[in-house]
């Protein structure tokens, strides 16, 4: 099975970007499924009903959140009704939505769950022992598994890496918006990488317009972020799965900009 996930897709910058470097995507790594982390796709807060179905539209065939999940409140109203969405699982009994699915694409099953970190971020049940019951119930129906590991500091997203060794296909960072280098298969043959990086404007800050973020920072005053304009990043990962093991056997990163990318 052929994976690729996006990081973090953020504002309209981030969405055009997918609309026109998917189908490039598609003919580069013929993937089966393509999954996204869509948490900042509204603004760069949260996600609508409108802006899920023009990705699915576009060819992704799952999205994943975040902490943002719930900034843009239209979410409430379709994610009980939406079975191509995860949200954090490790969130509290009777949240909105769900924490894992089964997405299906070209004849292929693959499990994603979505799971958020406690370190630096607010309070959310243990991301380790949620992953222990999810992990369990759906490697029963496949053992081809994406982890989207959500958070924000390095170590206990490497921590989560080796915890899944051998039970998830690939574990990939989110949230941080900064590609890391250190993809690697793990030696039980779950691909890791610490964070996918995002898919945005690449000369803000994290995807925000970058003045503002200067002005908080210098001034130290509160300061209104809005998402950034100009040119576009793409980043995310690439894997492929043996499906009787659920075992990855490559992993590649995805990372391309609007002065480095050339369409063929
Ligand atoms: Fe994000
Ligand atoms: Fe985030």
């Amino acid at each position: 099975m052929r994976l690729v996930f996006i990081g973090d897709i953020v504002g309209n910058v981030g969405r055009e970007t997918v609309k026109r470097l998917l189908p490039w995507i598609q003919e580069k790594y013929r993937p089966h499924l393509i999954i996204a982390n869509g948490e900042n796709a509204a603004g760069g807060r949260g996600i609508n009903a409108a802006i899920a179905r023009d990705l699915y539209d576009w060819g992704v065939h799952g999205i994943t959140m975040g902490n943002h999940t719930w900034d843009n409140r239209e979410i409430f109203e379709f994610i009980d009704d939406e079975p191509r969405m995860v949200r954090p699982a490790n969130l509290p009994p009777g949240t909105p939505g769900k924490g894992a699915m089964i997405v299906k694409a070209n004849g292929k099953e693959l499990a994603v769950l979505n799971l958020i970190g406690r370190t630096f971020l607010p309070p959310a049940d243990c991301p380790f022992r949620t992953a222990d019951e999810v992990l369990a119930e759906l490697r029963k129906r496949t053992k081809c598994v994406l982890v989207d590991f959500h958070a924000e500091a390095t170590s206990e997203k490497i921590a989560m890496g080796w915890y899944l060794d051998g039970r998830a296909s690939l574990v990939v960072g989110t949230h941080t918006h900064v590609q890391t280098h250190d993809h690697r298969i793990l030696p039980e043959g779950t691909a890791y990488v610490t964070d996918a990086g995002m898919t945005g404007p690449r000369d803000g800050v994290l995807g925000m317009e970058r003045e503002s973020v200067i002005r908080k920072f210098v001034t130290g005053l509160p300061s209104r972020f809005t998402v950034a304009e100009g040119k576009w990043a793409l980043n995310g990962v690439f894997t492929e799965i043996d499906e009787a093991t659920g075992h990855a056997s490559k992993v590649e990163l995805i990372r391309m900009d609007e002065d480095s990318w050339i369409a063929v």
